[in-house]
């Protein structure tokens, strides 16, 4: 089957959300609404879906777990409901799973849902006509999710699973990260060369550069420092701060993300070399901390 390419991906138009598995469900609440700019959109007994200023029923899910938390899902919206079963055969024949079969999504968001596994265990769900929210007008609040970054101990084999079964388009390749678009976004997720297959961290799309830095200091005050920023970055271009919030989640705040086409040129890792001393375009921050390079190493995937 064929499916008309209207954007980057014939099968997918964005991301939507993450799911994670935390210990401690008042905390994460407290957290996420209070200071990170989140509100409930609906809770069950066991779990909390918060929303952003944007569209999307939900941004971020969070489940009643144990410690260490746990990443359950990347949800992916489909471009279609064909697309969903063209996603699962694809997966089976790229060597991953289908964990849960094409159904109607039981969660608050609605719509229908498939979960599909890579062979290296990363859990995507892709949903499809999930229920859609007015947005709201907030200077400072994440508007929606920018991208997700995975480790993986073999970069080229989730890159290749991204492109196969998703249709995603690699942007650009640094010597450590590949960049991977399905829509305009520059990246939506990007995989990052590494030891271990856990989380990186997820970033949240706020308005504009200032909401950047007031986002760093409302942070700061509530006891959470800049791990790595105020900085901007080479592949996408986008500026950054970034925190270790509860949990051990590795979380940004960014803006400004280069919006791309098909005809952008991938830059490799000799087109992506900083001079000594600088790892962004400004070159103002410090380096990632000792403390936010450990904490990307401790959420994985839930088995
Ligand atoms: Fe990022």
């Amino acid at each position: 089957m064929t499916l008309a390419k209207t954007h980057a991906s014939s099968l997918i138009t964005g991301l939507r959300s993450v799911s994670i598995q935390v210990p401690d469900m008042a905390l994460a609440e407290t957290f996420f609404t209070h200071t990170w700019g989140l509100k409930v959109s609906d809770r069950t007994s066991e779990s909390l879906y918060l929303r952003a200023s944007g569209s999307d029923h939900h941004v971020l899910a969070l489940h009643r777990g144990s410690k260490p938390a746990s990443l359950k899902c990347v949800t992916l919206r489909a471009a279609s409901q064909q697309a969903l079963t063209e996603l699962a055969q694809r997966t089976v024949k790229a060597g991953g799973k289908v964990l849960q079969e094409i159904a109607p999504n039981v969660e608050p968001s609605g719509g229908v849902g498939v979960t599909l596994a890579d062979p290296m265990g990363r859990i995507y769900q892709v949903v499809y006509g999930d229920a859609q929210l007015a947005p709201v007008n907030e200077a400072e609040a994440p508007y929606r999710l920018a991208h997700v970054v995975l480790n993986s101990v073999d970069v080229p084999a989730s890159q290749k699973f991204l492109e196969d079964v998703m249709d995603f388009s690699m942007s650009d390749r640094t010597r450590v990260m590949a960049f991977m678009r399905c829509n305009s976004d520059h990246h939506s997720i990007a995989m990052a060369e590494s030891d271990n297959n856990a989380l990186n961290h997820i970033a949240f799309l706020v308005p504009d550069l200032e909401a950047v830095m007031r986002g760093g200091g409302r942070m700061k005050d509530a006891g959470y420092p800049i791990e790595w920023g105020p900085g901007r970055h080479g592949p996408g271009h986008n500026a950054f701060n970034y925190f270790v919030g509860p949990f051990n989640l590795v979380i940004e705040y960014t803006s400004e993300v280069e919006q791309i086409d098909d005809n952008y040129q991938p830059g490799q890792p000799s087109d992506w070399k900083w001079p000594d001393g600088r790892m962004d375009h400004w070159g103002i921050s410090t380096p990632p901390s000792r403390r936010m390079k450990d904490a990307q190493t401790e959420v994985f995937f839930a088995s």
